[in-house]
């Protein structure tokens, strides 16, 4: 069969884009903010950039160097590390999946509210408008109840738009559509948070977020915190940087790219604490309601708290749909590149056209998501997969993809020779240091506090057999499914390099 050589981003700039499009998601605008302000408030960012220098972009890093030194998707490039490395891929491939079909629908409630917010529909309680006459939240988890088609339309077009841009490819859909998403999301954010911070009582609101509690550094539930949000906010530890990766140029610098990916997530993440904190700084002197029972979720601050504001501020209906649409457009970069590494997987280990995996294993994403989350017992089930796959399954990936990295491969060095060989910045001994301890140890303690606090409690009082289903089986199904699929001896033999390297030739 005749192979076509390896999509390729157009320029040094589109990948850039599209990887910043896929760290800047919902985790940055909803949950940077409530977790940053549940866990010390200013003192979380120190833990904060402790994680992001220790954990995230050195990882970050690593993914690159494992994307563009096999240029392939996860599952044939852990295959190059080590055969038996390939289920690790497998893994990561399996973790998308489930994160996707929920992440799309978090994206429909967000394209549901962009029209709720011209007439502010929640009317005059937003808490009871979300859960009763939007989502008619049924009464027991573990029930999947009726179809509700106030979720289940928008998030079909959300898929239809995903898998649409998805089809184009790599450079006419991906890169394309993260030129035109990033540009528009900074201004909208910008103009948002300008406004923010012009509200009256915006300075209680950045006190809360700025002023520190020392204390809570010696609390280890803030650390546990903050490697978290790295991790999901960067996009690492589910496979999409190698994959974007592997579309790049053997010259590109890989270093710097991590560096500017990694702090445009960050500095977008600080603008929107202190867009949210001196908005909510703005509720609480308006209604008197103190700011800590203003935040309790990512959940409630988007979609309860904000839509208060939003009814109570001037001009509050142009602001709403501008906040709404932000939180779409962040969404959708991110929601692409998830169903992207999928999609690649099953291109690179079948030989499948691009329009053939979006077709067959892109809509069977999108028919699980629209199966399963659009009904009224759906909220249950996206909370319950969306707590344990990422404890679970990108926490827990991480540590192993680490211990087989650094410690069984010891393929750390061959790694930093990949980065460096590109690179303007070189990489010194804290890097291996930080990906073969570090790392590896704090992941460990924070794996060990999860599951402790897991055997204590319910999480959320949800039943066993529940949170059997719906929590552990979704975790532990991915990795049986990945260790399967790594079992499957592939039509398409894969040990075999099959890019065309004269594509390289001249390209920086
Ligand atoms: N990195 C993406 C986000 O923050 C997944 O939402």
């Amino acid at each position: 069969m005749a192979t076509k050589p390896r999509e390729q981003w157009g320029t040094r700039l589109g990948f850039l884009l599209a990887a910043i499009g896929s760290a800047i998601g919902l985790g940055n605008i909803w949950r940077f903010p409530a977790e940053a302000y549940r866990n010390g408030g200013g003192a979380f960012l120190l833990p904060y950039l402790i994680a992001l220098i220790t954990a995230g972009l050195p990882l970050l890093i690593l993914e690159y160097t494992i994307g563009r030194r096999f240029r392939k998707s996860p599952p044939a490039a852990f295959r190059k590390l080590a055969r038996k490395a390939e289920f690790l891929g497998w893994w990561q491939v399996l973790i998308c999946f489930v994160i996707a079909t929920y992440y799309a629908v978090i994206l429909a409630w967000a394209v549901r509210y962009v029209g709720f917010a011209f007439t502010e529909k929640w009317g005059d309680e937003p808490d009871a408008f979300l859960f009763g006459d939007f989502l008619q939240v049924g009464d027991t988890p573990g029930e999947f109840g009726g179809f509700v088609g106030g979720v289940f339309w928008p998030l079909l077009a959300v898929w239809v738009v995903t898998l649409g841009i998805l089809a184009l490819g790599v450079r006419r859909g991906i890169e394309w559509a993260n030129k035109i998403f990033i540009p528009t999301l900074v201004v909208f954010f910008l103009i948002l948070v300008v406004r923010a911070l012009t509200l009256e009582g915006a300075n209680i609101g950045l006190d809360a977020f700025f002023t520190p509690d020392w204390g809570a550094l010696r609390d280890g539930n803030v650390w546990v915190a903050a490697y978290g949000q790295i991790f999901f906010s960067l996009s690492i530890g589910f496979g999409i940087m190698i994959t974007y990766a592997s579309y790049l140029r053997r010259r590109s610098d890989l270093t710097g790219s991590a560096f500017v990916a990694g702090l445009s997530n960050s500095s977008f993440e600080l603008l929107a604490g202190i867009g949210v904190f001196a908005t909510l700084g703005f509720m609480t002197a308006s209604s008197g309601v103190p700011l800590d029972e203003l935040v309790s979720s990512g959940l409630g601050l988007a979609f309860v708290a904000f839509p208060t504001i939003i009814s109570t501020m001037p001009a509050g209906a142009f602001f709403g749909v501008l906040f709404f649409l932000s939180l779409v457009i962040a969404g959708l970069s991110s929601l692409i590149s998830i169903v992207q590494v999928i999609i690649s997987a099953v291109m690179d280990r079948t030989g499948m056209s691009r329009v053939q995996a979006v077709v067959i294993v892109g809509g069977l994403t999108a028919l699980t998501s629209l199966l399963l989350f659009p009904r009224s017992g759906g909220l249950y089930f996206l909370d319950a997969s969306d707590r344990f796959i990422n404890r679970y399954g990108i926490a827990l990936a991480s540590l192993i993809v680490l211990i087989v990295i650094g410690w069984i491969l010891r393929k750390l060095g061959e790694q930093q020779a990949e980065a460096d060989a590109t690179s303007a910045i070189m990489l010194g001994r804290w890097w291996k240091f930080c990906l073969a301890v570090i790392t590896p140890v704090v992941l460990g303690i924070m794996l060990f506090d999860a599951l402790r606090q897991e055997l204590e409690s319910n999480y959320e009082d949800y039943s066993t057999g529940f949170l059997l289903a719906a929590g552990w089986g979704v975790a532990a199904g991915a990795l049986v499914v990945a260790v399967l699929l790594s079992l499957i001896p592939w039509r398409r033999n894969m040990d075999e390099d099959l890019t065309a390297l004269h594509l390289d030739k001249g390209s920086k």
